[in-house]
This record gives C-alpha cells, structure tokens and sequence, in this order.
C-alpha cells in the first residue's frame, strides 16, 4: 500500500501508527497496530474515533493485513470484527462493506489495498467540498459554537464541521468559536481546543452547560456540528449533546448546521429512532481520565446512563452541508437524500 499520512493516522513504509487521542493534549503517542484485536482496543477506547477515521483506520488495517498475507476467510473475519466495535457511526459499516466487495474479487489483496487507498483519498476530498461549501455560510466576525472534535484528528483531512470553520477562518479571518467541552470524554476540551490551537483559531472553551446563556446573551452567530449517521429523513446522530444544542439553537432563533459526508449518509436508516445508539461505560460519567491518570468522584457505584450520541430531528436543522452541497429544509422534505445515495 503507498504511504497514506493524516493529522492522526499515518500509513508509511509499510507500518500503521496511529495517534493516541485519549492522552491528547499533554502526550502525543504513537501506537503501531499491526492486529485486529490492537485496533479494535484502540477504536473501543477511543484513542483513535470520529465517525471517518474509525472507518479509515479499521480499512488501512484490512489492507495491511491483507498485503500480509493474511487469508481471503481471516479477512472476512476480521472486517466482521472490526464493524462490529462501534455501532453508531455509519461510516465503519461503509468502509466495510467496501472492503467486503474487494475481497469477492479474484485478485482480492490488490483491490482491497486499492479501495482502502480511495477510501483514505475520498475522505480528504469530501472534507474539502463541506469545507467550502460551508464556509459560504459564515460571515466575518461570526461566533460560532461547536461541539465534541470534527477536525483533521476526526478525518483524513481537514475534518467535518471544524474544517467549515478552519477554512472560514482562512477565507474571512475574525472568526472566534465557542467551544463545548462535551462531557463525558471532554472531546471539545482536549481535541477541539488542541486543534484550534495548532491552527491559531481564537476560541473560548466552555462547559456544555453554559451554551443557553451564551444565546440568550446574543453571542453565538451559529451552530456547526458533525454528524455519525444522518438518516433519510436528515434526522442525525451526533456525540451526546448536540440535541440539547438544536433546541437551544431552536428557541434563540440561531442557525444550526449540520456537516457530514456522503459517507455518512445512511438512507437506509429511515429516521433517527431507527438508529442504534451506543451505551458505554458508567465511570466515564462517574469520574473522569487521561493522559493525567484517573479521578472518581462519584459514589462508586452510582447508577448511570451514558448514551454516547443523541439524535437531532431533522425538524430542529437550519441547513446540511453535504460535500455535495448545502440543502435546506425544503430540500430534505422532497428527499433530497435519498436521491444523493441512490
Ligand atoms: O465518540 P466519538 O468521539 O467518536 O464521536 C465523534 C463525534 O460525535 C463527531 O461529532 C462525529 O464523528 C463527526 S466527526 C467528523
């Protein structure tokens, strides 16, 4: 496979290093995954997540293993086992069954290689086309909030929702954003704030809870998200929280964008009550960790609900911004969805 280098994932003479998201900001570690059960430790503890690039990570595996030598039914094994490790973004299941066709092929090891190659190439492309598109929607001086991390540690390129506002920045300048920690696992915290950092992007980092009256106050301009799963009928799961944003955005009268790939469009999936919605550990909600170690301050054991996504009603969104375009509400109602995927 040729050499495949993004800001958290890296494919180069032959070994896949992946960077360890979990320990960001303080600690940038690199693990080597050379097996199935390593990559999928690293996609169930999050060090390497976001909807594209767990998809992207579970395929450039594939093809290693493949150019390994490893056999046509310990392939299809292993697709199967890394599908299975997070169930909400749609992305995974997408590469996936890519990677499923190749590997009917008869020279199966060189069209396994060459779909995860263009799978990793797509990715950046697509990130661009929503990355213009929707910074067509900003203005200079705007405030924009955001939530969890959509940047290039998401992706293969510049990223979702945070590359509209990457390039926004490039195109405008002045823009500050208003970034959520989202709890539980602080994504906005440690990864959004890293990324607007490295990219000398103003920001200011707030608790989730503070975003009501920051709209009352008139501070926020607009709303940009990422999605995991957007459904046929553009309802969408995103990380925790993101609903309680779209009714915020709602009452305030905000605008409120969501920003996804094609590969992220699931028009199979009919609305977001059909979206399966992954549980996770209770002491992420009990406490806290990372890089600094673990700290508990709730009882133990405390009763717990810690869903790792929401889902918007589509009802509640002002645009979609699609590498394809942005698309309105008049739009979806005459299921423009549907019609991108078919
Ligand atoms: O649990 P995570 O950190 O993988 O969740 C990530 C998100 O919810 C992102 O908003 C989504 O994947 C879009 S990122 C490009």
């Amino acid at each position: 496979m040729q050499d495949l280098i993004a800001s958290s994932i890296k494919y180069q003479q032959g070994t896949l290093t992946v960077l360890d998201q979990y320990l960001l900001p303080h600690q940038q570690h690199w693990h080597v995954c050379n097996d199935v059960e390593t990559m999928k430790d690293l996609i169930l503890t999050l060090k390497i997540r976001g909807a594209p690039l767990i998809g992207l990570g579970a395929s450039l595996l594939v093809a290693h293993l493949a150019e390994q030598g490893m056999s046509q039914s310990a392939l299809a094994i292993a697709i199967d086992e890394l599908e299975a490790t997070r169930p909400t973004a749609v992305n995974l299941m997408h590469c996936m069954a890519k990677l499923r066709a190749a590997l009917a092929e008869t020279d199966y090891v060189a069209a396994v290689v060459s779909t995860a190659e263009q799978l990793f190439k797509e990715d950046i492309a697509l990130c661009d086309s929503m990355a213009e598109r929707g910074a067509a929607l900003v203005n200079k001086g705007d405030n924009i909030l955001t939530h969890c991390n959509t940047g290039a540690l998401a992706t293969a390129g510049v990223g979702t929702a945070l590359g509209v506002i990457y390039k926004a920045q490039q195109r405008h300048g002045d823009i500050h954003v208003w970034v959520d920690e989202t709890r539980p696992l602080l994504q906005g915290g440690r990864l959004t704030a890293f990324e607007l950092e490295r990219w000398q992007i103003p920001y200011t980092l707030i608790c989730d809870n503070m975003a009501a009256s920051l709209m009352a106050a008139g501070k926020v301009d607009k709303i940009f998200v990422g999605a995991d799963r957007i459904a046929a009928n553009g309802d969408f799961a995103n990380k925790v929280g993101t609903y309680n944003l779209a009714v915020l955005a709602h009452f305030h009268n905000i605008p409120f964008y969501v920003v996804g790939p094609l590969t992220t469009l699931d028009t199979q999936t009919l609305c977001g009550a059909d979206i399966e919605i992954e549980q996770r550990s209770p002491n992420e909600v009990r406490g806290v960790s990372g890089s600094f170690g673990e700290a508990m301050w709730a009882p133990i054991n405390a009763k717990v609900y810690n869903p790792a996504f929401d889902v918007t009603p589509a009802s509640l969104v002002t645009g979609w911004v699609l590498d394809s375009g942005v698309y309105n509400q008049s739009d979806i109602k005459q299921g423009i969805l549907k019609q991108l995927k078919s």
